[in-house]
């Protein structure tokens, strides 16, 4: 018999460790994870198996189901979006046809089990397109379906596979004899803003000025936030994002009016997080110097979104508002870790 598995793609990145952490420490899921890089080595005793490859690699991924039975999966694996502006076509390589392959993989996981297999997939902010300042600073808290404009390929890609998501789900192979007959993938998406962890930085994302800011300064190293002060988005420390993809994984699907929801916590500006850093760690070198083309992408996205479905649908609350996420999580846990 195969041993029902979760599998938790990019698992190396910032919510594969909080995921990775959460999952082991709170249930029984058997996790395979799957890096392109060799697994974290505190992450390696929390897995019943990892393993090294690329999404790409269809041999690789199909062998995966001669072994496994696939619950769940957690599809994080994803190049963010200023790195994505750099090679943006092999990022849409990897960020859609990456996620193609796991969503047929997810289809035919179902088939066979005659059960739908969930795929839990983190989109972003950057979904959103606003055209210029003014409408940011005027639209307020948008909704799903509102300024779906993305400016970056990983936005574009994003909005594009959650998309294929609802395809995979409803509509695949829409013209076979046998459409409809059995159950297929359970696609669930999250909007996430910035996210900010006291464990790991991110890599190659345009709301990295956040937690680069908070790092830097406890490591007592210089830091230019490369946008300008008062550029405000919304953020969510990483707790509180692990606990979003649980609780959307874990609600009844019978209680979901759409695939697709906005989370947020707390909307804050360059200068709050400044402020509030420099209040912690006096010393800290912190100076603004603008980088225009990320600082474009940033404008486009919005200052806050409405996450009122998700909290509706499957009760969404944040646990940290950003008091609590700077002073209860942030802070304590960052001096401890580079002290
Ligand atoms: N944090 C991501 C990025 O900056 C947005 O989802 O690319």
């Amino acid at each position: 018999m195969r041993q029902k598995v979760v599998l938790i793609t990019g698992a190396n990145g910032e919510i594969g460790h909080g995921l990775i952490h959460h999952l082991a420490n709170n249930t029984d899921a058997n996790i395979v994870a799957l890096d392109v890089n060799p697994l974290d080595k505190s992450l390696r005793d929390l897995c019943k198996t990892y393993i090294v490859g690329d999404i790409l690699d269809q041999m690789l991924l199909g062998r995966l189901v001669v072994e496994h039975e696939i619950s769940t999966i957690y599809h994080l694996a994803s190049i963010l979006s200023t790195k994505a502006e750099y090679n943006p076509e092999t990022a849409h390589r990897i960020n859609v046809e990456g996620t193609m392959n796991l969503l047929r993989l997810a289809v035919e996981q179902s088939q066979w089990q005659g059960n739908p297999v969930k795929f839990i997939y983190p989109s972003s902010i950057a979904a959103y397109g606003l055209p210029d300042l003014k409408q940011k600073s005027e639209v307020g808290a948008v909704k799903e379906w509102e300024w779906n404009y993305p400016t970056t390929m990983y936005g574009c890609n994003k909005l594009y596979c959650e998309h294929l998501g609802r395809y995979y789900s409803s509509y695949y192979r829409q013209l076979s004899a046998d459409f409809g007959g059995t159950e297929t993938v359970d696609f669930r998406a999250l909007r996430f803003p910035g996210l900010i962890s006291a464990e790991t930085t991110p890599t190659g994302g345009t709301s990295d000025f956040g937690p680069e800011m908070l790092h830097a300064a406890a490591k007592g190293e210089e830091y230019k936030c490369f946008v300008r002060p008062e550029t405000t988005i919304p953020f969510m420390v990483m707790p509180d994002a692990i606990k979003a993809l649980i609780d959307l994984e874990k609600v009844d699907k019978s209680r979901l009016t759409q695939l697709v929801y906005n989370v947020t916590s707390f909307s804050v500006s360059a200068q709050d997080i400044f402020n509030i850093v420099l209040e912690a760690f006096p010393d800290a070198k912190i100076r603004f110097a603008v980088d225009d083309c990320r600082q474009r992408i940033v404008d486009t996205w919005p200052e806050s979104v409405d996450d009122s479905a998700a909290c509706e649908d499957w009760d969404w609350q944040p646990d940290y508002n950003c008091e609590r996420s700077f002073h209860e999580y942030l802070i304590p846990a960052i001096q401890k870790r580079y002290q």
